[in-house]
């Protein structure tokens, strides 16, 4: 193992920058192999700031010449670092001018500036335009840009920075070049050039303030018949964000563009959003209704951005839950008004529930656990997670439980009103909301600072003969990194109580029946008068926290609330803690070799909901949806993902057995025919018919197999038809013509090619000698990260019991291929890296492996800092 430790940054450490910079003018000689660029900034001392020093970073750039203040500076003027550019006691004013060079189509980290595909893309954020050229690559150095595009005509028709074009023409050499100006101050991250072959999809759109702004989603040649949904979904977005919260677009022009290589979901760049082309692209034939609704929530998100994140953007990267949770939390708001009835809100709640669960429960429980707002870390990069971004959204959404819809947006407005402009923190917003509500939320700022999940654990008592109800809360959370004990956390627990009759019962004289209940102190105890019969709780309605919350129902008592609960997350919940108790107990009997048995009370309670036509379809998808084998396995003392895999997959059989014909009919109850529409309704009816189908395929039988092969055949949407497919995969049935007519049927689709890896790698007789033969396959390929992600993610994480098979041969795997793609691309190394998260949890014989496959990557040469951080805090103890 490699003894020499990464820098670690800590937020305790942060100071002003030493120098502020008013204009940046940018000049670029695009060309794939040699790009020039001319960088010349106005840089004044920053009052605030003793230091004299100007320290600019730079990244994997040649440097030609520097020159300050009009004369060339020579290498004993400046200081030239492996990573900056110093230039000691420098004038109180000072212009730079910076020639510097790099080879974009060498750039295989997708961070800078790279070629894909042929054309240039730039991702800045977070610290990628210190490889463009030498700048105080900090987002608290905000500055006015101009740019200044150079290249050749035919191979990039297309010229893109921020803001407004405001000058084009033609040059020598079958060359031409566009010059942009974004007239608001921005960070350097949020700086972005495209030059392309690419065509757009374009709107005039009048804003409410009667304004008219151009709408373009860029997109390669070929991909026009896929950019409807992303339109609309920006004009909605536009449109809501005025409505809801009196925020207008400020810039006359808004501009979306597609790209195939990407690192993440998408890019905020100002005017000029930069999306993985998988939040772009869509029509019925080649994505499926949860592509369409990732299209809506990205487009929006990013959208959203423009005054979450731009107008108003972070001190420093530790802030950075400051716009990505506010701004989450605002593309899920916006993505439930889009359905706007209660049900639909509910199941985009039960969707983030999920989320949270499978992904930020296990994250604050291992090696990488970090507060909302992280202390310190080695790669920024790699706290771009679930715990800032959702976790993040859960505390923002905490302050509208706890202030109310009109307070909270008088928050807002106050933040705006005084951060406009400004790069903040996240205690400047939790400021806001304070003054603008007169609430102490000073105990509240313990979600920022303390990691970790809470345990609520609940008891109450029922006094029959003075109808009183008492209800006692206790928190307490578990020891993180760096964290060995915690302090109370401020806790909105909505809580609402069930008749017998299953209607809600008063709590109050008011005749509320949902209360917030605040949880300040380690232990606290509610009392409830003129409680006239013996209720059944109903705690964090809403999810109202994220915490895990305790209290000992009995089967009957969730049976009740299965049934009644009037709030329809705890209706989900019920019928969540009803499946996992059986499946903890299968998994149980499943490792001691007794026989499985799944009781019949809990059988009819799935057959109660599956029945009842009251209900959405898309709410009943999600009751009848078992908990995934890996939120089973976060419950697991000892973690053995075969015997869970087993117990689940039983679960599913018997219920599949004993429902037949009701799955049966609701299958056809459920079709949607007619044209394809994405709205929530039929995707919800979609939904419910491919679960029932999904189920009836663990159970199969000719004619089921029958259902699925037609529906795999005459499917008129991408929904069915991969739904089909993967129910027959997951049959293990041989589907190799259907896979084979798949491939050839969506050939040149690389989204759906994504698919088709994906549900491959996912499925549970894929073992990884067959995912190594999947990679040898011609379009394989590891440098784009949605096939990466497709194949090595899609079984590393998605297909547990074949990773984890005793033999170790999946963490070889992993090792290999985390050890490949840290060469290529660290940010998407370091993400397959964090498989091995909880290897710790897992069966003693297990951990032998996953300890030598860690301990094989860390000994890696060349590591970068990305996988080093992870592999390294996984190991320590
Ligand atoms: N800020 C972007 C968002 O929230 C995500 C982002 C951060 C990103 N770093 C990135 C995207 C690197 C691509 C590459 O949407
Ligand atoms: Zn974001």
């Amino acid at each position: 193992m490699r003894t020499d430790s990464p820098q670690t940054i800590f937020r305790k450490d942060y100071t002003p920058p030493s120098y502020l910079v008013e204009t940046v003018e940018l000049g670029f000689d695009l060309d794939p192999a040699r790009t020039i660029v001319a960088n010349r900034v106005t840089m004044r001392h920053n009052p605030d700031s003793k230091n004299r020093d100007i320290v600019l970073h730079g990244e994997d750039i040649e440097l030609v010449a520097i020159r300050m203040n009009g004369t060339e500076l020579n290498p004993g003027q400046y200081i030239l670092g492996a990573t900056t550019l110093t230039i000691k006691g420098a004038p109180l004013n000072v212009v730079l001018e910076i020639e510097t060079l790099c080879a974009p189509q060498d750039n295989t980290t997708l961070s800078g500036l790279y070629v894909s595909n042929g054309s240039f893309y730039t991702q800045c954020e977070a610290e990628g335009f210190r490889r463009i050229t030498y700048f105080p690559d900090r987002p608290d150095v905000m500055a006015v840009y101009t740019v200044m595009l150079r290249a050749d005509k035919e191979k990039y028709p297309v010229l893109l920075s921020n803001g407004n074009l405001v000058e084009e023409g033609t040059l020598p050499d079958g060359r031409h070049y566009a010059k942009w100006e974004d007239p608001f101050k921005k960070p350097s991250y949020l700086f972005a050039l495209v030059a392309a072959r690419l065509v757009c999809q374009e709107e005039r759109y009048t804003l409410k303030s009667g304004r008219e702004v151009l709408l373009q989603v860029w997109v390669e040649d070929g991909n026009l018949d896929k950019t409807d949904y992303a339109m609309q979904s920006l004009k909605n977005s536009i449109r809501w964000d005025e409505e809801r919260w009196g925020l207008e677009l400020d810039l006359d022009r808004f501009m979306i563009v597609a790209v195939g290589d990407f690192n993440m979901g998408a890019m905020e760049n100002k005017g000029l959003n930069i999306f993985n082309t998988k939040f772009v692209l869509a029509n019925p034939a080649t994505a499926t209704d949860v592509d369409y609704a990732g299209i809506e929530a990205v487009v929006g998100h990013e959208y959203f951005h423009n005054w979450t994140g731009n107008r108003v953007t972070c001190r420093d990267w530790f802030q950075l839950s400051l716009k990505e949770g506010l701004t989450v939390f605002r593309d899920q708001e916006f993505s439930a008004d889009m359905i706007g009835t209660d049900s639909g809100r509910a199941v985009t709640r039960i969707d983030q529930v999920r989320t949270l669960r499978q992904a930020q429960y296990p994250e604050d429980a291992g090696p990488m656990a970090h507060p909302v707002r992280p202390d310190s870390f080695v790669e920024i990069n790699n706290f771009y997670t679930v715990t800032v971004y959702e976790k993040g959204a859960e505390v923002v959404r905490m302050y509208l439980t706890l202030l109310g819809r009109d307070a909270f947006r008088k928050g807002m407005d106050l933040y705006f009103a005084r951060h406009d402009g400004q790069a903040v923190t996240c205690d400047d917003f939790r400021q806001a909301m304070a003054d603008a509500s007169g609430r102490d939320l000073s105990q509240f700022e313990r979600w920022y600072s303390q990691a970790g999940t809470p345990v609520v654990t609940a008891t109450s008592t029922y006094d029959a003969e003075n109808q009183v109800y008492e209800l006692t809360l206790a928190q307490q959370c578990p020891p993180t990194p760096g964290q060995p004990t915690k302090l109370p956390f401020h806790i909105p627990v909505a809580f609402g109580l069930l008749g017998a009759q299953g209607s809600d019962l008063p709590l109050n004289a008011d005749g509320d029946t949902t209360l917030i209940l605040e949880l300040m102190g380690e232990r606290e105890v509610f009392r409830f008068e003129g409680i006239a019969e013996q209720p059944v709780p109903s705690l964090l309605r809403g999810f109202s926290a994220p915490v895990i919350l305790e209290y000992p129902y009995t089967d009957e008592e969730l049976v009740h609330l299965f049934r009644h609960d009037s709030d329809p997350v705890n209706r989900w919940e019920a019928g969540q803690r009803l499946a996992m108790s059986r499946l903890l107990d299968l998994t149980a009997a499943v490792q001691q070799g007794a026989g499985l048995e799944l009781d019949y009370g809990f059988i009819a309670a799935q057959r109660a909901l599956l029945l009842d036509d009251t209900l959405d379809a898309a709410f009943r998808e999600q009751a009848l949806i078992l908990p995934s084998e890996s939120v089973v396995a976060d419950r697991m003392e000892v973690v053995d993902p075969r015997a869970i895999h087993t117990a689940r997959q039983f679960m599913r059989k018997t219920i599949a057995t004993v429902l037949r014909s009701e799955l049966l009919n609701a299958y056809a109850a459920n079709d949607t025919p007619g044209e394809y529409s994405p709205d929530a309704v039929s995707a919800g009816k979609r939904g419910l018919k491919n679960l029932a189908l999904a189920y009836l395929c663990a159970a199969p039988d000719e004619h089921v197999l029958t259902l699925a092969f037609r529906q795999f055949e005459g499917a008129t949407n991408m929904t069915d038809r991969a739904s089909a497919l993967v129910a027959l995969i997951h049959t293990g049935a041989n589907v190799d013509a259907q896979l084979e007519a798949f491939y050839q049927q969506f050939d040149g689709e690389a989204l759906v090619i994504d698919k088709w890896f994906a549900m491959q790698a996912g499925a549970p007789n894929t073992d990884v000698a067959r995912v190594r033969e999947l990679m040898q396959h011609p379009s394989f390929t590891l440098k784009t990260p949605n096939r990466a992600r497709s194949l090595l993610f899609s079984f590393c994480n998605g297909n547990p019991a074949q990773f984890h098979a005793p033999d170790g041969s999946g963490y070889e795997f992993w090792a290999e291929h985390v050890i490949k793609l840290n060469a290529l691309n660290p940010q998407v190394a370091a993400r397959l890296a964090r498989s091995m998260d909880r290897w710790r949890r897992y069966d003693p014989a297990l951990q032998v492996h996953m300890r030598t496959a860690l301990e094989r990557v860390a000994a890696a040469p060349k590591l970068s800092n990305d996988v080093l951080e992870v592999v390294s805090k996984a190991l320590s103890n």
